[in-house]
């Protein structure tokens, strides 16, 4: 093993532990151990045609190379992105720091109270600026979030609207391009009808449920929606604003009109515009919305001790729950990046923005007024950031374009002729006097040196905003870097992530986020492009992507690659998409049944019902398996409907199913599409491929098998690898040329969230070809050892033919409960006494803990993590037998804080010691949960989404912490 190979830093156990783990297992190689797991008519015949992995220092300099490539300009172009200034506080301690960018989602909240507490303020600022009641803890982009706000409204329809089937959405057609592009895809297979039109047209007819419009619009004007809410209204039409959140610092919050959903992007807060993403969409409804909101919403709660806690509220299951009925498929989304915005809102307070927004709308102002002395006519009445000119005769725009690419300098060029300029927080006194020099040269004339920025200018009444905003304590308190710097460092100590100890969260893949990968995410070369310059400005990023769309394309066996979608989720959608397209293509509209197996992950189905199709469930048997007989039979049943089959390989249950090609085989000849859910790719990479097993389609989800990290719930891109006969149909864009021309946009951005791609594409390129290969085996094998560890105290749910499972395991735990009274939440809590965090909970299988331990963990970690399960499962021991009480025990009353076990009174049957270092090797990195076990029902009963609230101050600073139990 060389200290040059990336693999051996990336892989956990060393070569002479593998020996020992290979030897517990019974077998003599580690090729042995992969044919007793892999199907053999799977297996793939050649090694993967992928370049040798590089060293990091070689990966480093190549990178480097190509980060060089890409030439960062001042960019005005606006359309939905901006630059801002990162804080480098929030850089460096957030965007740069593992216990951020690799923890989890918040499922497990004892453990995440930091990132909860992040987003909470997250959801505060939207709010506060938006002047809505509810926020969720984002989405995934802006023009994606209009969609969601266009099927939450439709799913508000009042009884007699459904009845008569009203089902038209007016969309302003000065919405930006993106944005309209995604609602036409989303929209279609819903049965909405969208009139995109002027706005002066619209009219709220019989037929109408809704309105989309946009604030500052697509062109930068502004326009004051009270009346056309209030019309809208009266007819009982909901009205969705798309707004710029800095904007609304300084302009009437649509709240304040009553709108009824407010959305957009966060991007302008401090984050980078990384060649298109990933940002962080707010959106925001009223409180009387809460149970139809898309995402993730935190509140507060309390726990057992009675004090303030946070958790994820309502629907966070919902997927699971709902299936079908769903209210939407998001599940990743883009907790980093929100909680990056909140940051910055925290680190400027309402006065900071107010003078960021100010600022701008003043360089806008001022340009607007120079620009039209050399006889230029700025069209925008009104403007936030946004001024729009029609050119003098004698002007030609390209020698606009000429001139200010001259200055490194992008503008907007309308089809029209008209040029746009979009001012941001980075303009600076040089870049006006550029600016003017540009138009000035243009027409011919004289300019004058720039000397200071312009008198601030408030912005014209009735858009002016009376009303204060994020006046709560957290935005007044930290503006001092060191105040700052504490208060992020307080709240990532409350949070366990991958810099703490294994996350062994079954499906998930919670491997190493290697920093080689992450260097790229802090250059301005990638972080700092617009994703619409022109190409010759990106070249760099172009050729990364082509690269990695190859690479990616060849381990998955297919022919093309999109790299648009943004999450797993999004990556189902934009597969059955392309299936719908494909079978329209051959005359087959009808086909819309989609199989989907009882295992099956829950965005599989809500994905399904998002693209127009009917779930039709197959059975699985007491295997764990698919049911050929029943797949077979509503194969056949629905043939002549039969659109597609989603299935997850390895399966949910963690097994390679032997049937699989078959499957396939009965699918393609009822005429339908295979969809493979790639969330478990990392068992596969270079032993077999999807195409391989026969599917047509697959995503892979880059934040589990490539590398990306999770960052406590996204950012997450979800690339689908398509084979030959659905490559036109791949997602096109309507702003630049992604490569494809089939179907709508799925998301804002072109390339979707394109600075990330560089993580997955370090990993690839330092992994090379074998390296990728042994992370698969490996990742079987610490799964096999994990099983063959436990399977005594536990169960193993389902093996394999040769009894192996894939790389994660079900531990049955259901019985627990009849003989016990501990549930699988006990052993969950309880984990988290030790350190860690718990398994993935009650999925696929209710009242099971999935395991997956990545081949990133070591031997030693492994033997923790099995250490900890055995003395867990003894003291479940304790219980049975009566040598622990039923009700008061180590593990009902877990997690244990120290507020708990250091209070003057301890009235519990066990030692306080049993509590909190259950064993020896737990004092050496005793990680304290900051709250007990949490109250969940208690939260959504009195749901509470903002930070700092009247109610919150009413239920929590009057109740005295109370004594622990
Ligand atoms: C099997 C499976 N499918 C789909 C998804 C959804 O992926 P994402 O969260 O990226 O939307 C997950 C996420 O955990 C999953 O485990």
């Amino acid at each position: 093993m060389s200290i040059d190979q990336f693999v051996n830093r990336h892989i956990g156990p060393r070569e002479y532990e593998i020996s020992h783990m290979l030897q517990k297992l019974g077998v003599s190689t580690l090729d042995e151990l992969i044919e007793q797991t892999v199907p053999g008519n799977i297996r793939l015949k050649e090694s993967l045609q992928l370049k040798k992995g590089l060293s990091e220092r070689k990966y480093y300099r190549k990178i480097r190379e190509l980060a060089l490539k890409n030439k960062v300009f001042n960019t005005y172009i606006g359309m939905g992105y901006y630059d801002t200034i990162t804080p480098a506080v929030i850089l460096r301690n957030v965007l740069e720091n593992p216990v951020w960018y690799t923890s989890y989602t918040p499922y497990q909240a004892e453990i995440s109270q930091g990132r909860l507490e992040a987003l909470l303020i997250f959801q505060t600022m939207v709010c506060e600026l938006t002047r809505m009641e509810i926020a969720n803890a984002s989405l995934l982009d802006e023009s994606t979030a209009a969609a969601e706000a266009m099927s939450m409204m439709y799913e508000l329809r009042s009884r007699a609207m459904i009845k008569n089937r009203v089902h038209t959405l007016l969309v302003d057609e000065k919405t930006w391009p993106q944005t309209l592009d995604v609602l036409k895809t989303r929209a279609t297979p819903l049965g909405i009808v969208l009139k995109i039109q002027r706005l002066e047209d619209f009219e709220f007819t019989p037929d109408v449920f809704g309105a989309i419009v946009q604030y500052p619009n697509s062109e930068g004007e502004i326009t004051d929606y009270a009346s056309l809410i209030e019309e809208a209204h009266e007819k009982g039409i909901k009205v969705a604003v798309a707004a710029d959140l800095l904007a609304l610092a300084i302009l009437t919050p649509p709240g304040e009109w009553g709108a009824d959903i407010v959305f957009g992007s966060s991007q302008r807060f401090g984050i980078p515009m990384g060649y298109g993403g990933p940002h962080a969409a707010f959106f925001a409804s009223k409180a009387e919305y809460k149970r139809n909101m898309p995402g993730r919403i935190i509140g507060i709660t309390k726990d057992v001790h009675g004090n303030r806690a946070l958790r994820m509220a309502l629907q966070t299951r919902e997927q699971h729950i709902k299936r079908e009925r769903a209210t939407s498929n998001i599940c990743t989304a883009q907790a980093l990046l929100a909680t990056m915005a909140g940051f910055y809102a925290v680190y400027h307070g309402a006065k900071g923005i107010i003078e960021i927004a100010e600022r701008i709308h003043s360089i806008a102002v001022f340009l607007s007024e120079k620009i039209s002395t050399y006889g230029y006519r700025q069209l925008n009445h009104t403007c936030f950031d946004t001024i729009r000119f029609a050119l003098p005769e004698q002007v030609k725009r390209k020698d606009i374009e000429r001139f200010s690419l001259e200055r490194e300098m992008n503008f907007r060029y309308f089809q029209n002729g008209e040029v746009g300029i979009s001012i941001d927080e980075t303009t600076n006194r040089q870049d006006m006097e550029w600016i003017i020099e540009v138009f000035a040269r243009a027409a011919n004339k004289p300019w004058e040196p720039v000397k200071q920025y312009p008198e601030t200018v408030p912005v014209a009444q009735p858009f002016r905003r009376t009303s204060d905003f994020m006046t709560q304590e957290v935005f007044l308190k930290y503006r001092s870097e060191t105040d700052m710097l504490r208060y992020i460092k307080k709240l990532e100590h409350k949070d366990i992530s991958l810099t703490h100890s294994m996350i062994p969260l079954g499906s998930c893949t919670m491997k190493l986020n290697a920093a080689t990968e992450m260097f790229p995410l802090s250059w301005i070369e990638f972080n700092g492009i617009h994703p619409f310059v022109p190409g010759n400005q990106a070249l760099g990023y172009h050729s990364m992507m082509e690269d990695l769309r190859q690479d990616l394309a060849e381990i998955t066996g297919m022919a093309d690659v999109s790299l648009m979608p943004n999450s797993g989720a999004a990556g189902e959608y934009t597969g059955l998409m392309v299936i719908r397209e494909y079978h329209k293509s051959r005359g087959n509209p009808q086909r819309d049944v989609v199989l989907i197996p009882a295992s099956a992950h829950g965005t599989n189905p809500a994905s399904a019902a998002m693209a127009g199709m009917k779930v039709v469930v197959v059975a699985c048997d007491s295997g764990g398996n698919i049911d050929m007989e029943d797949l077979r039979k509503k194969a056949a049943d629905h043939k002549d409907h039969l659109a597609a089959f989603m299935v997850t390989y390895p399966s949910t249950h963690g097994v390679f199913e032997a049937s699989i090609v078959k499957m396939c085989d009965i699918i393609h000849q009822q005429g339908g599409q295979v969809y493979m859910d790639g969330a478990n790719m990392n068992a596969q990479v270079g032993l077999t491929n999807p195409k391989v097993i026969g599917a047509d389609v697959c995503h892979l989800n880059l934040h589990k098998t490539f590398a990306i990290p999770h960052g406590g719930g996204g950012p997450g891109v979800g690339p689908i690898a398509v084979a030959a006969h659905l490559v036109d149909f791949l997602p096109s864009h309507p702003v630049m040329n992604n490569g494809h021309r089939g179907i709508h946009a799925v998301a804002a951005a072109p390339w979707g969230s394109a600075s990330i791609l560089t993580i997955t594409y370090g990993y690839i390129k330092m992994m090379g070809a074998e390296g990728l290969t042994q992370a698969s085996k490996i990742a079987i094998l610490n799964a096999n050892y994990l099983a063959s560890a436990l399977k005594d105290n536990c169960g193993i749910l389902y093996t394999g033919k040769n009894g192996r499972v894939a790389h994660e395991m079900i531990l049955e735990c259901r019985h627990l409960k009849d003989d016990t009274g501990i549930t699988e939440t006990d052993i969950a809590k309880r984990m988290m006494d030790f350190g860690y965090h718990a398994p993935t909970l009650s999925f696929p299988v209710h009242g099971t803990l999935m395991v997956e331990p990545t081949e990133s963990e070591s031997l030693a970690e492994l033997d923790r993590f099995i250490e900890t399960m055995n003395q867990i499962f003894e003291e479940i021991k304790q219980v049975k037998e009566g040598r622990a009480e039923k009700t008061d025990n180590v593990l009902t009353n877990a997690p244990h804080t120290a507020m708990h076990v250091t209070a003057d009174q301890w009235n519990h049957s066990y030692s306080r010691q049993q509590a909190a270092y259950p064993l020896p090797w737990v004092c050496e990195n005793k990680f304290w949960t900051p709250v007990g076990r949490i109250d969940n029902a208690w939260g959504d009963r009195n749901l509470i989404g903002t930070y700092g609230s009247p109610e919150e101050d009413e239920l929590f600073k009057k109740a005295d912490v109370q004594n622990p139990k």
